[in-house]
């Protein structure tokens, strides 16, 4: 049986006593509305990582990064290693973000080295996919998609892929209030589920977590998560608001 996760990306918003209180907030609201086999997940700057990571005690809730070093450790000025994540207490990276890909140019390979360096390091891997506008309307959304899937995650053993999560995040929906149709989101999360299937078989396929993200709020959470390839998202803008985030949860 896949999980079903709602993963919270609070980018680069927050000071260290915000993030703080929105992981206290968040943290009392599952320990009286228990989750019951979901998770949560918060994927917070590097810098409140492990003061978060001590205040998250619920279980089914846990922390992560929104990205991590394709190195091991060294003269890296600025960077972060998944091992110093790891000694933080977070469980979580997220890799390939668009953000990432885009303004800091993390080509497929280097999301490679990024993934496998965050599995030698025991952290669960949530990798984005996801096409920009122009690619979905010249009808080349899929083999975007496929491509990222192949050349960052599929090079991946069985037993280590089976450490990952998936996120689609169609570019043209990230932050711009625009969401993908459920119909949509349904179309490439089962297309993703097929791809996984081709490469790894059915039961692994079965049980492979499919996030849906880009400009996923309470409002509209449920119809995305009622299709039966879609096992949660990866919320950014809703994520700094506790009642609307945890709606999100609530819907899943
Ligand atoms: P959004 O961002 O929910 O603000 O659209 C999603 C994401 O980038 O993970």
């Amino acid at each position: 049986m896949r999980k079903k996760i709602v993963a919270g990306n609070w980018k680069m918003n927050l000071d260290i006593s915000e993030g703080i209180e929105l992981a206290t907030t968040i943290n009392s609201h599952f320990l009286t509305s228990p989750l019951e086999g979901k998770e949560v997940i918060l994927c917070t700057p590097f810098i409140h990582l492990n003061a978060v990571s001590a205040i998250v005690k619920t279980a089914g809730v846990s922390v992560g990064a929104q990205n991590c070093s394709n190195h091991k450790s060294g003269a890296y000025t600025g960077e972060i290693s998944a091992s110093m994540i790891h000694s933080t207490g977070a469980k979580n990276v997220i890799i390939g973000h668009s953000e990432r890909r885009i303004y800091y140019a993390e080509n497929d390979s280097m999301l490679a080295e990024k993934t496998a360096e965050a599995l030698r390091n025991n952290l669960r891997v949530i990798f984005c996919c996801g096409e920009v506008l122009p690619e979905r309307e010249s009808n080349a959304h899929f083999d975007v998609v496929k491509r990222q899937l192949e050349n960052g995650l599929f090079m991946l053993p069985e037993d280590d892929f089976r450490k990952c999560v998936i996120a689609y995040e169609p570019v043209w929906a990230i932050g711009t209030g625009k969401t993908a149709s459920p119909a949509q989101a349904q179309e490439m999360h089962h297309f993703i589920r097929g791809l996984v299937e081709k490469h790894y078989g059915t039961k692994v396929a079965a049980d492979t977590t499919i996030l849906y993200g880009g400009s996923c709020k309470a409002s509209n959470a449920a119809e995305l998560f009622a299709n039966p390839d879609v096992d949660g998202g990866l919320i950014g803008g809703a994520s700094l608001l506790k009642d609307e985030f945890c709606n999100i949860v609530k819907a899943l």
